[in-house]
């Protein structure tokens, strides 16, 4: 118990500045569920989860999803330095099954240069869905490198390294409840 006060306590101390409450996300998401179930209505809803970084927002965005839909999960890495995407991708864990004919929606945690993405678009798009769109939580435009049309975003935020509610920095930071920025020390 003490343990994992202490833990708690010190990620807390890590971050500078809180950008988007806890209390926002749960709006945020509530409403896109909404948004996601009108427009699938009569579809065949496909969830596709990108791990690990979409794992929580899919988590909570599901869930307020009204329509039968099926969730998969596919894990990529990216080679390149911690802060910075190089989109050169490698699958992980790929989809248990076959999405041909299917409503694919990716559900993504940040997009930012957009080389994943990009990647995995044209990945998921060789495999014949009926339709294929993206939902990212956070939006980081300033940095586009391709062009790429996202169909559901939660927050579009300024150029800044962003940690929590599923992204990590160094594989940490994940389960903290909100997204924020850490201090310059953290990655010294
Ligand atoms: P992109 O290929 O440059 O669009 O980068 C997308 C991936 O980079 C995301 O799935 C994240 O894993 C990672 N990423 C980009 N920006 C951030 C950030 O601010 N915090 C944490 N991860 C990030
Ligand atoms: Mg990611």
């Amino acid at each position: 118990m003490i343990e994992v006060m202490r833990f708690s306590q010190s990620m807390h101390d890590d971050v500078k500045e809180i950008l988007i409450t806890a209390e926002s996300i749960a709006e945020r998401t509530a409403q896109l569920g909404k948004q996601i179930t009108q427009d699938y209505a009569d579809k065949n809803l496909f969830v596709v989860c990108i791990l690990k970084g979409a794992a929580i927002f899919t988590a909570d965005l599901y869930r307020h999803v009204e329509i039968p839909a099926t969730v998969d999960f596919m894990a990529i890495s990216s080679y390149g330095d911690r802060t910075k995407s190089s989109g050169v991708v490698r699958i992980s864990k790929d989809l248990d099954v076959n999405i041909e004919g299917k409503d694919v929606l990716i559900i993504e945690d940040i997009i930012d240069s957009g080389l994943t993405l990009s990647y995995l678009l044209d990945n998921l798009r060789s495999r014949h869905p009926a339709s294929l769109r993206t939902c990212v939580l956070l939006d980081k435009p300033e940095r586009r490198e391709v062009d790429i049309a996202v169909d559901y975003t939660g927050f579009t935020i300024p150029d800044q390294f962003v940690v929590g509610y599923g992204l990590d920095y160094a594989q940490r930071y994940r389960n903290l409840p909100y997204i924020g920025v850490l201090k310059p020390e953290v990655y010294a």
